[in-house]
């Protein structure tokens, strides 16, 4: 590489001699992180190849130049990804967000709202005697949510498909180390068979509800069906397959987050229950609302956002050459002191004061044109879910003073475990 060359790239850890910074990076995520952003700023390198962006404008241009400059996250085991069919492959989903967009819209998603109560309502019951392991729980729901909101009667076995689909995805999300795909592993072997399984499935669905015009539910699939100019069963299929997983495992780790919440705040549980108890419209539940922010500000389910240089380009005047890979880190940039006050803190009342939460510093959802796109349909049943979780239950948890963060796949407190007892909590000081 030429000096010139060297001079922009960012600096970083030597990190070991062979293996680089990754066996540290493994071992502890989020303090490598932490310590390397101290060490050597808001942008900085992990390897020749890999850089972390902790800045917030930085991280809103490169998301803001996603499918221009940049592609979003790649297959795991893409060691050598072909850019130009991801490319491709963009435009198409593209296209299709845009027609999928108003059938998760605020006004959409508030046909599902007693469905949210109704199925949190029946795995709640699940856990009234004992405690349960949360994660677990709330994957359950949120699959179920997902699936009807998608399918409506038609998902009966969808849940478990995405199940199955988390659960491939597990073992890459635990190392940082990349094996090409044609290695026969076994973990690729389990992939792409449930990759195949889940299309086939899907198809089939989509395939059956077109043969049969009588029928018409009001569910995303009646939605995408009854589209102007008309969609092929393979987009139907292909976009509805990724509302599916970006929409089960990721609200589950932020209900997660949210219940964890509530066990050790026993006075906020009481301040939401009575907002629930005012008879106000689901619509209108502002503190649990600010709840969920909080939660997502303090404990972002996507802690982490990969994007893959499309093309030679800069950022911040730091050079990237095609195929190298920026890492954005919503955890640190909605937890730095620079843009919060009291930024380690959990205060909900911060989203209630009627001050501008700092625009580029909370990015959760992400931005850009790649921003998420259930996000309305999120913020709606996450609020709804934790006004009910509060309103209904007192909820117990023996651990979660000590449930650290687990920074592997999506954040979530490891291990929680929790009892939802029916009733409402008992009303004394935190
Ligand atoms: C707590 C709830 C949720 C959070 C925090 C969340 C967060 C995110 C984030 C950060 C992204 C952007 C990732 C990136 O740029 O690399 C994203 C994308 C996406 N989300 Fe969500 N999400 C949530 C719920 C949902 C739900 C319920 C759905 C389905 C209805 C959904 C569907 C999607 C899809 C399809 C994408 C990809 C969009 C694209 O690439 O164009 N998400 N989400």
């Amino acid at each position: 590489m030429a000096q010139a060359d060297e001079c922009r790239r960012p600096p970083g850890p030597r990190g070991h001699w062979l293996l680089g910074n990754t066996p540290a990076y493994d071992t502890d995520r989020i303090g490598f992180l932490r310590r390397t952003h101290r060490e050597h700023g808001d942008v900085f390198a992990f390897d020749e190849r890999t850089v972390f962006v902790a800045d917030p404008e930085l991280a809103h241009d490169a998301l803001a130049r996603t499918n221009s400059s940049f592609l979003t996250e790649l297959t795991p085991f893409d060691t050598r990804p072909d850019l130009d069919r991801a490319a491709a492959q963009a435009d198409a989903w593209m296209s299709a967000r845009r027609t999928v967009w108003p059938g998760l819209n605020h006004a959409a998603a508030a046909a599902a709202d007693g469905r949210t109560v109704a199925l949190l309502d029946a795995l709640a019951g699940l856990a009234a005697e004992r405690e349960v392991d949360v994660l677990p729980m709330m994957r359950t729901y949120a699959a179920h949510a997902i699936a009807g909101y998608c399918f409506g009667r038609d998902a009966t076995g969808i849940p478990e498909l995405l199940a199955d689909n988390l659960e491939i995805t597990e073992p890459f999300t635990d190392t940082s180390y990349r094996l090409p795909a044609w290695l026969p592993l076994p973990r690729h072997r389990r992939f792409f068979r449930v990759h195949r399984h889940t299309v086939d499935t899907l198809t089939g669905i989509v395939r059956r509800r077109r043969a049969d015009p009588g029928r018409t539910p009001a569910d995303l699939l009646g939605f995408l069906l009854a589209a102007d100019p008309a969609m092929g069963d393979r987009t139907v299929m292909s976009t509805l397959r990724g509302i599916l997983m970006g929409g089960h495992g990721i609200p589950a780790a932020a209900l997660t987050s949210i219940v964890r919440e509530l066990a050790t705040r026993p006075r906020l549980a009481g301040d939401l229950r009575d907002e629930a108890g005012s008879g106000a419209p689901a619509a209108r539940l502002p503190l649990a609302e600010a709840v969920v922010k909080e939660v997502l500000r303090l404990h972002p389910p996507v802690w982490l956002m990969t994007r893959t240089a499309r093309t030679a380009t800069t950022l911040g005047g730091w050079t990237l050459n095609p195929g190298d890979e920026v890492l954005i880190n919503p955890y640190l940039i909605q937890r730095d002191p620079r843009w919060w006050e009291r930024a380690d803190g959990f205060d909900p009342g911060r989203w209630l004061s009627g001050q501008a939460a700092p625009r580029a510093a909370y990015l959760p959802f992400g931005a850009g044109p790649r921003v998420c796109v259930g996000a309305a349909l999120a913020l709606r049943q996450l609020t709804l879910a934790t006004s009910r979780l509060a309103q209904a239950y007192t909820v117990e948890s023996s651990n979660a003073a000590g449930a650290e963060p687990r920074f592997h796949g999506r954040l979530a407190p490891s291990g929680l475990r929790a009892r939802l007892r029916p009733g409402g909590p008992a009303r004394h000081a935190t």
